[in-house]
């Protein structure tokens, strides 16, 4: 397998591109299911995950052809070929879950997997289940399989989440824009990447309003044409880049990144002494060597709270703050896992459930390491920079569903980090 090496100490500088967000190009992907023409989506980022759906969705019927000079994938489902997505697709990557609603949609029925549980939490999917049942789709669940149909169509429906889910909102949206009448969707997840699927919901055709809000309206349309869309900037790419810059020192430009998707995380690195600026189109981030950051406390929240997918990143540099932070995660029950492993480069952690108390150390120290997710590992990379000597990051395969050329863009910008390639 192969394995990251870093030899921290070196400050950042210069200018990193910010990609298409994964978590809006996966369900973007699966909404080419939804129209008979072609769906471009311009500014994909090229991931792991992103190559696991097109292989689930070729399964399925779309022809995809990857434009790597224009970073353009092309989809087209002329016809749907298979409505099955198997255990073995499922279980390796959850967003393959967001096959249901489309297919759901165009098709009239759907047997996908259920995703299960993964390393950060139980993660179950049963409001995207109560969601399709309100549309008047038939649900069984069959030998870890979800049988779905709705051979009429499915109907427009009065929906209220009872708490804020991102993929409950999304996978609805994706079934609704096809259904006879109006949904209304209530207490909806707020995320840049849902008003990114509405509009190019909306380029092919359909009637969404509201995305970005709480309430959502989705005034059905019997068939979707072909578009264009430019996938919204990646915030999570951004803020870790940005956590990596504080960490290390340096001065950097995030080109591409949107100040207005990343508020809560300016406002705690502020907090932390770290000046970040808009500038022109992207974020500028700069702290000065020998200039030590602050201690700064935060708990993770829906859009616009503190995104989750940034608290890893965000405890790593409080690892060398000034002072004790305390971290609530409030959005899945096991995301520490990163912890034990920040403490042996020699950070201080202590977990309370689902609060971390950090009391930052003046240095750390290199060390092997492995982690159990995507942003759990890049917060090791982040800690790797700024300690002293060699810290290796094993199990890198999780980095590479989530973040298209990391040695690269950090080794551009001054930082002493390679990737060595090892057997499977
Ligand atoms: C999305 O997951 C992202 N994944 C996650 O990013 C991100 O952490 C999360 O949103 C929160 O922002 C993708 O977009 C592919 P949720 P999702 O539904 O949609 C519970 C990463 O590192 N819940 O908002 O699965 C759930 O267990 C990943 O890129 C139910 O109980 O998140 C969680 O505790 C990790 N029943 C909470 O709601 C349901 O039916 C919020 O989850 C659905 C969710």
């Amino acid at each position: 397998m192969d394995r990251i090496v870093i030899t921290g100490g070196a400050p950042l500088n210069g200018v990193i591109p910010i990609y298409g967000a994964k978590n809006s190009a996966l369900k973007l992907q699966a909404a080419s299911l939804l129209s008979a023409e072609p769906l471009m989506l311009e500014n994909m980022p090229d991931l792991a995950d992103t190559r696991f759906m097109t292989q689930l969705l070729q399964s399925l019927g779309v022809e995809i052809t990857w434009i790597k000079e224009t970073r353009t994938l092309r989809m087209h489902a002329a016809e749907i070929l298979s409505t099955i997505a198997p255990y073995d697709q499922v279980r390796k990557m959850r967003a393959s879950f967001n096959v249901l609603g489309p297919l759901l949609a165009r098709a009239g029925h759907a047997t996908v997997s259920l995703p299960g549980g993964c390393a950060i939490g139980a993660r179950p999917v049963d409001l995207h289940l109560k969601a399709f049942e309100a549309m008047g789709a038939d649900i069984h669940i069959e030998q870890g399989y979800v049988k779905a149909a709705a051979l009429r169509g499915l109907k427009g429906a009065a929906i209220e989440f009872p708490f804020v889910s991102v993929g409950a909102t999304e996978h609805t949206m994706l079934a609704a824009v096809l259904a006879q009448g109006e949904t209304v969707l209530k207490n909806a997840a707020c995320e840049p990447e849902i008003a990114d699927l509405a509009d190019c919901l909306n380029a092919m055709g359909a009637r969404v309003e509201g995305a970005g809000t709480a309430e959502i309206h989705i005034q059905g349309v019997t068939s979707l044409k072909g578009a264009k869309h430019a996938v919204v900037a990646d915030r999570i790419e951004a803020g870790t880049y940005a956590m990596a810059a504080a960490a290390a020192g340096g001065n950097v430009l995030l080109a591409g990144a949107r100040f207005e998707h990343l508020g809560a995380m300016i406002k705690f690195l502020r907090e932390a002494g770290v000046q970040v600026d808009a500038e022109g189109r992207g974020l500028r981030v700069v702290r000065k060597r020998g200039q030590r950051l602050k201690a700064a406390s935060f708990e993770t929240a829906a859009f616009p709270g503190f995104p989750t997918d940034l608290q890893a990143q965000a405890m790593a540099l409080m690892c060398l703050a000034d002072g004790e932070s305390r971290i609530k995660e409030t959005i899945f029950e096991n995301r520490f896992m990163h912890a034990p492993e920040l403490t042996r480069l020699g950070a201080k952690i202590e977990v309370h459930g689902n609060e971390a108390v950090v009391t930052g150390v003046e240095k750390l120290a290199g060390a092997p390491v492995m982690a159990t997710d995507l942003r759990a590992s890049v917060s090791l990379v982040i800690a790797g920079l700024a300690a002293e000597g060699e810290t290796i990051v094993n199990r890198v395969y999780h980095l590479d569903r989530g973040f298209e050329g990391l040695e690269a863009k950090l080794a551009a910008c001054g930082a002493q980090i390679a990737r060595q390639r090892g057997e499977d």
